[in-house]
């Protein structure tokens, strides 16, 4: 039975309502709700075709949702374990990251396996796909590739083929064909490119998935603000969403479940670009400590926590004279707001005059470590480069800072010292209430960020008078009274 078609659909947010209003109640866009029968009517169709009775939890069986490993041991972690057939999983990420070459290999790796697997590819040709697949070794006989951007030839591919997994690259290539359409030119749901289309197209795609229970993989861009193209709409019609990350200029990459239908969300998986495609990297830190260079000031290794692994990472400071009219605040990889409080606290508590310069800090290597966990090391970097003194080569740093200028415990302490200590890192300030930590290992504890910059020699080296360190270089900056 088919369902009344008053519904409407925002074209911004997804949101439906059950009649007309001039503006979503949901994401509060003006003139955005298109009557959903106008939107896609095949859509609605597969809806309809959806209905279906409840049945006893009980009976439901749990296995039939059961995750199939793909063979890229660390997109399987992040996914704790695989794709689950007839789930859909967006994967987003900046262009030329490197999700054409996850996914190629992902589907390599099933088909080695035996298992038959599609490639929709809509943005490159059958020839360039497969260019690309020589760099990565063998092609296995079941993988297919179709070269199409029309949603009726993918939906005719899919029922084809039965494939195990489909990867549809781009779904903002793929346009929701001219035959579903009432007019001439553009689809049912608008231009290609636009919300509404990709929206259409994923849904249409999402619909297909579940009925032939193939496990489905769409690829979106995401765009210059780091929200994907046909913006949250897509989000909450997936499983999965996953986010491949890093820096262009740099080999690594971070892999991210942003939303998990099933599993946690907090793992990371972690490879390196090369000749041969990505490469899980075992050992981040070779990767991200691997240019430091020791005993210049306004530098400080922090052992970071993402999911279940622990990253050591150099966070870095540096403070220069006032460019413009107002201080500059500059963050890569960190979190702007905390880097504005520690200043603050520094200031307020630690002994330092107000600073009015501007401050720069970054974590190297394309990672992003939003976690308070950093405040400390962050807090000393820049007194470092304040003081112009440089801190030792094998310290590290965790903790958070409060407001009041204590410092305070973090999440998987042991587990970071522990860290430290297997790459050499064997000076630790940490909150005072840390627990011991392993053999060789020297804590520093500390109540308050003015006791961890005396701790490190940082108090009384510039940092007290109101001005630069004597000798210390071109110096911090003007530092106010
Ligand atoms: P790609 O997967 O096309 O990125 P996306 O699909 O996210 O746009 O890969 C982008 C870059 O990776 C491209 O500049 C070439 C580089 N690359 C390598 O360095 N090694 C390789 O083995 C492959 C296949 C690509
Ligand atoms: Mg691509």
């Amino acid at each position: 039975m088919a369902k009344a078609t008053t519904r409407h659909r925002c074209l911004d947010c997804g949101a439906t309502t059950v009649r007309w209003v001039g503006r979503c109640p949901s994401c509060g866009e003006w003139n955005s709700l298109v009557a959903e029968a106008a939107l896609d009517p095949l859509v609605q169709a597969v809806d309809a075709l959806d209905l279906a009775a409840p049945v006893p939890l009980g009976e439901v069986d749990p296995l039939a949702a059961a995750a199939v490993p793909s063979g890229v041991a660390e997109f399987d972690r992040v996914l704790s374990g695989g794709l689950v057939p007839g789930s859909a999983t967006l994967l987003g990420g900046e262009p030329g990251i490197g999700k054409s070459t996850l996914l190629l290999q992902v589907l390599r790796s099933r088909a080695a396996d035996g298992a038959r697997v599609l490639l929709v590819s809509a943005e490159e040709s059958a020839h360039q796909v497969r260019l690309r697949a020589e760099r990565l070794g063998p092609v296995p006989a079941s993988l297919l590739v179709l070269a199409a951007t029309e949603l009726e030839t993918v939906a005719a591919a899919l029922a084809a083929t039965e494939p195990a997994l489909v990867v549809v690259d781009s779904v903002q290539a793929v346009s929701a064909g001219s035959s579903t359409g009432g007019g001439a030119g553009a689809g049912p749901a608008g231009p290609p490119g636009t919300v509404a289309q990709v929206r259409a197209v994923a849904d249409r795609l999402v619909s297909l998935a579940k009925r032939q229970n193939v496990a489905l993989v769409l690829v979106g861009h995401v765009t210059k603000d780091g929200g994907l193209a046909g913006p949250r709409t897509l989000e909450h019609l997936v499983d999965t969403v996953l986010s491949f990350e890093g820096d262009r200029h740099h080999a690594l990459r971070l892999l991210r479940a942003v939303k998990h239908r099933f599993g946690p969300t907090g793992e990371l998986g972690l490879f390196e670009m090369g000749d041969q495609g990505l490469t899980p990297v075992a050992d981040p830190g070779r990767l991200l400590l691997g240019d430091r260079v020791t005993g210049v000031p306004g530098g400080i290794v922090l052992p970071a926590v993402e999911g279940r692994r622990t990253l050591l990472v150099e966070v870095q400071a540096l403070v220069t004279p006032m460019a413009q009219a107002q201080p500059k605040r500059s963050v890569v990889g960190l979190d702007g707001s905390r880097l504005a409080m520690v200043l603050a606290v520094l200031a307020r508590h630690a002994g330092l005059p107000a600073l009015v310069a501007d401050v720069f800090a970054s974590v190297a290597g394309g990672v992003r470590v939003l976690e308070p966990a950093a405040d400390l090391a962050l807090g000393l970097a820049v007194a470092s480069a304040i003081a112009g003194v440089p801190l030792p080569a094998d310290a590290a740093a965790v903790g958070e800072i409060g407001l009041a200028g204590e410092v305070r415990q973090v999440t998987a302490l042991a587990r970071r010292l522990e860290e430290c200590a297997r790459l050499g890192f064997h000076r630790i300030v940490v909150p005072r209430s840390a627990p011991s930590g392993p053999r060789g290992v020297e804590l520093v504890r500390v109540d308050t960020l003015g006791a961890a910059l005396a701790a490190l020699g940082l108090a009384g080296s510039g940092l007290d008078s109101a001005g630069p360190s004597p000798g210390g270089g071109p110096g911090p900056g003007t530092i106010a009274p």
